[in-house]
């Protein structure tokens, strides 16, 4: 039964597609908007069940349903930030300012600084400063309409630290009315202590595989192939592992310059590669066409100053399932907006408003391995909705820093109601 009824004169942005998948080329571009019209939430399941340009007849409707009148205002699903890192300690204030007199992401990671120093932070503070973080991180996005994160390990590099870690995205999940989609991300770095016994420490992070996965503490595995963290080969020994043990595969790929991590990634298979600006015209080739989607970060690229961005146009083109995300964490990317993601994917990647919303949706959707239940609205999706304060869906990407979005509901609960985040991440009840 219908117990929340959404209803607007103005766009219902549905996303839908006649079959479940990514939206490749010129579908990319098509949101399937439908001009005024209902949308009925079954409360008690946190599902859409009715989608129409018509009122539902009064048969499906519960008789304390809540009628929720948007006026002309957009009606869109949640986003999806599907490359996120959610959770750590300490602050590299110091080196975002380092970097705006001219020192690269690069330098200051080699000079001990960079994932290293937020590992030290991280393995200092207690699990409850590291909830207080990721709680206030989680209110972070909601406000800018997420529903759905991923939430990647990698900032604790010990076994027993990154356990804590992924415990901590279950404790959040069980707190939080949103979804959580957690990847452990051993891979995110050596750690200095194993700098000559690089090999050591790869076996200990796939020896930590089958645990992970029995405690069903993470779906995804992640590696940061770079010259400062991981080599194609080590990456693809955790990976090839972890595909064993039943996690589905991520990788930070090509982010600088092709090294064929992307290719590799194709190859065996996995949900995703990300950030790819540094990508060839070989390895575009291989992602044509391919499952693999590729996720585009360009907030890193403007955070880190690099004046690189990923072939955007080229991977659209080449029939390339792209999505977008933040690539939030401390070092190259403290940004927590997907509308901004959409500001720079308009302004540095050539990509159109609807795209990019596509991309940062349902494509989205799909790289967290959600695509059959969230990033559409229609009936047996999930009830991730969005509700703007406008009626021109173009001002998301447009108007940088206002607070455009108006309600967030979670699986049918409300996140954040007429400007107003709820209380608490569980959410409010919808009451009739
Ligand atoms: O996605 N690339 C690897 N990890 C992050 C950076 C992490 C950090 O600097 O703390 C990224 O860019
Ligand atoms: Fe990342």
């Amino acid at each position: 039964m219908i117990k929340l009824l959404l209803r607007t004169r103005g766009p219902i942005l549905t996303l839908r597609e006649p079959h479940h998948s990514p939206k490749r080329r010129e579908a990319l571009g098509n949101l399937n908007v439908m001009f005024g019209g209902f949308v009925g939430v079954d409360t008690d399941s946190g599902k859409v069940i009715y989608v129409s340009q018509h009122a539902p007849e009064k048969s499906l409707v519960n008789g304390r349903c809540v009628d929720l009148d948007a006026g002309s205002r957009v009606i869109m699903p949640g986003f999806v930030d599907c490359h996120n890192h959610l959770l750590w300690a300490g602050s590299r204030a110091h080196e975002f300012y380092a970097r705006c007199k001219g020192l690269t992401y690069h330098e200051i990671a080699e000079g001990g600084g960079g994932i290293a120093y937020t590992r030290k932070k991280t393995l200092d503070a207690t699990e409850e400063e590291l909830l207080e973080t990721g709680r206030r991180h989680l209110r972070f996005l909601v406000d800018h309409g997420v529903t759905t994160v991923e939430a990647k390990s990698g900032y604790a590099l010990t076994r027993d630290g990154e356990l804590r870690t992924l415990r901590a995205f279950a404790r959040l999940q069980s707190e939080f009315a949103g979804t959580i989609v957690p990847t452990y991300l051993g891979g995110h770095l050596i750690p200095p202590e194993y700098a000559e016994r690089r090999e050591e420490y790869i076996e200990e992070v796939v020896q930590a595989l089958p645990g992970i996965r029995q405690e069903k503490l993470a779906e995804f595995c992640d590696v940061f192939v770079d010259p400062i963290a991981l080599t194609r080969e080590e990456g693809k020994k955790i990976l090839l592992a972890a595909k064993e043990n039943g996690f589905l595969l991520k990788l930070h790929a090509d982010e600088f310059g092709d090294d064929g991590t992307s290719a590799m990634g194709v190859e065996i298979g996995a949900t995703s590669v990300d950030h790819v600006a540094g990508i060839g015209a070989e390895s575009i080739g291989k992602l044509a066409n391919s499952p693999t989607v590729a996720v585009l970060l360009p907030a890193t690229m403007f955070f880190t100053q690099t004046a690189l961005d990923a072939p955007a146009r080229d991977l659209i083109d080449a029939g390339a399932a792209v999505a977008l995300a933040t690539d939030l964490n401390p070092g190259s990317s403290l940004v927590f907006d997907p509308c901004f993601v959409m500001t720079l994917a308009g302004l540095r990647l050539g990509m159109a408003c609807d795209e990019a919303i596509s991309a940062h949706i349902k494509n989205a959707a799909f790289a967290v391995g959600r695509g059959y239940t969230k990033g559409s609205l229609a009936p047996g999706m999930d009830a991730d909705i969005v509700i703007l304060d406008t009626g021109d869906y173009r001002e998301l990407g447009y108007y940088i820093g206002a607070d455009n979005i108006d309600t967030v509901i979670a699986r049918g609960r409300f996140l954040k109601r007429d400007g107003r985040l709820a209380e608490s991440l569980a959410g409010e009840a919808v009451l009739g």
